[in-house]
């Protein structure tokens, strides 16, 4: 079938596209010998969790407990929770993924550790924890240096436990656009994780791991020599996001939401089948929601849950009802998160049409 037969909207993936950007992440990583773990909330899709492992990743990240099984279901064994595991009905599952696979839970908080600690002893197997310390996205984690390194020296303590890295996730890297700036931001990130490292090793824990990633800043973070695993996601596809950041083109985003112009109401207006139900909410702070590739002309104004509305110039190449458009999310997770299933495509043709089994695994 071609692709441009399917009804609309649909996620569609470049397979070519995908196998470039796997094989690009995982040369950079191995070339600077660091393991690559990437973060699977990403595509949520067993089959491509497969490529990268296949392609020289050492095991995988998830947020969700959801997800995580999911990827257990289809033989993964190899997974770093990075989101705390709190409260008896996780931990019970935590204890019966652990039946299944290596599992590395990160946390920040003793209550977390504790809890981990007494299934760690309950099953005769320690827990791996990293704890994560915050580097600037004021997200989870305790201030680096002496705040974490005591959190670090009690959770060490803990029977049950074994704690061997740091995690942090430098996110505030989307907030900056500039390479040298993003550069010095990565810098004072290692700082605080080689410093915060010293401290703990002060205390008498040694900590081998330091495991950090998002794709805009994983490059700089490769190249510091200091980290021993990363954790980048959004790469597999690539998304507007990556092309405002130059850290990607137009032609290496593999995943577009293709969408129909069902509506032309004025010259300067054109109102497409894909709204947030399709190309999400999450414009990751940015007006637009997407861009549509190979068309600049073309901006959008708003979007409600099924229509995406937008305006281009009546003197520019023109648009018709049932022109078709490649959509580009802005923030491509949440996207996966919205289908059933993705469509693969190469050389234009649907090759397979892919459940998106961790779609809605929320837990
Ligand atoms: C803890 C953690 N690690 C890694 C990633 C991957 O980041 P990115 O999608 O920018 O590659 C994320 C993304 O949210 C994350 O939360």
């Amino acid at each position: 079938m071609d692709v441009r037969d399917l009804d609309t909207p649909a996620l569609v993936v470049d397979l070519e596209r995908l196998e470039a950007n796997i094989a690009a992440m995982a040369t950079q990583c191995r070339e600077a010998a660091v393991r690559l773990r990437p973060h699977t909330k990403t595509h949520k899709i067993p089959a491509i969790a497969r490529l990268q492992l296949d392609a020289g990743a050492r095991g995988i990240t998830c947020a969700k407990l959801g997800e995580a099984e999911v990827m257990a279901d289809a033989g993964v064994d190899d997974i770093l929770l990075a989101f705390p595991v709190l409260g008896p009905a996780k931990l019970e599952r935590l204890r019966r993924l652990r039946e299944r696979a290596r599992v590395i839970v990160s946390l920040d908080d003793l209550v977390v550790a504790e809890g981990l600690a007494a299934l760690g002893r309950r099953s005769g197997e320690p827990v791996e924890v990293y704890v994560e310390v915050d580097t600037g996205l004021h997200r989870m984690g305790r201030a680096p240096g002496e705040d974490t390194a005591e959190l670090v020296e009690r959770v060490a303590e803990l029977a049950g436990l074994r704690v061997t890295g740091l995690l942090s996730h430098a996110g505030h890297a989307y907030g900056v656009r500039d390479p040298a700036e993003r550069a010095r931001l990565v810098d004072a990130e290692i700082e605080a994780l080689t410093e915060t490292r010293r401290r703990c090793a002060e205390r008498g824990v040694t900590l081998d791991e330091l495991s950090v990633g998002s794709t805009p800043s994983v490059s700089a973070e490769l190249s510091s020599g200091a980290v021993t695993e990363v954790r980048p996601g959004t790469y597999v596809f690539n998304d507007s996001t990556m092309i405002d950041h130059h850290v990607a083109t137009e032609r290496q985003c593999a995943a577009h939401v293709l969408a129909t112009v069902v509506s032309r109401p004025a010259r300067d207006r054109f109102v497409i089948d894909a709204g947030t139900k399709a190309l999400a909410a999450d414009d990751q702070g940015h007006r637009g929601w997407m861009r549509v590739a190979g068309r600049p002309d073309l901006t959008m104004t708003f979007l409600n849950e099924e229509h995406g509305v937008g305006s281009l110039d009546p003197a520019g190449p023109g648009l018709a009802l049932g022109d078709l458009l490649w959509c580009i999310p802005h923030h491509v997770c949440p996207v996966f998160n919205l289908f059933d299933r993705a469509f693969f495509v190469r050389d234009d043709l649907v090759v397979d049409v892919v459940p998106i089994a961790g779609r809605g695994r929320s837990q």
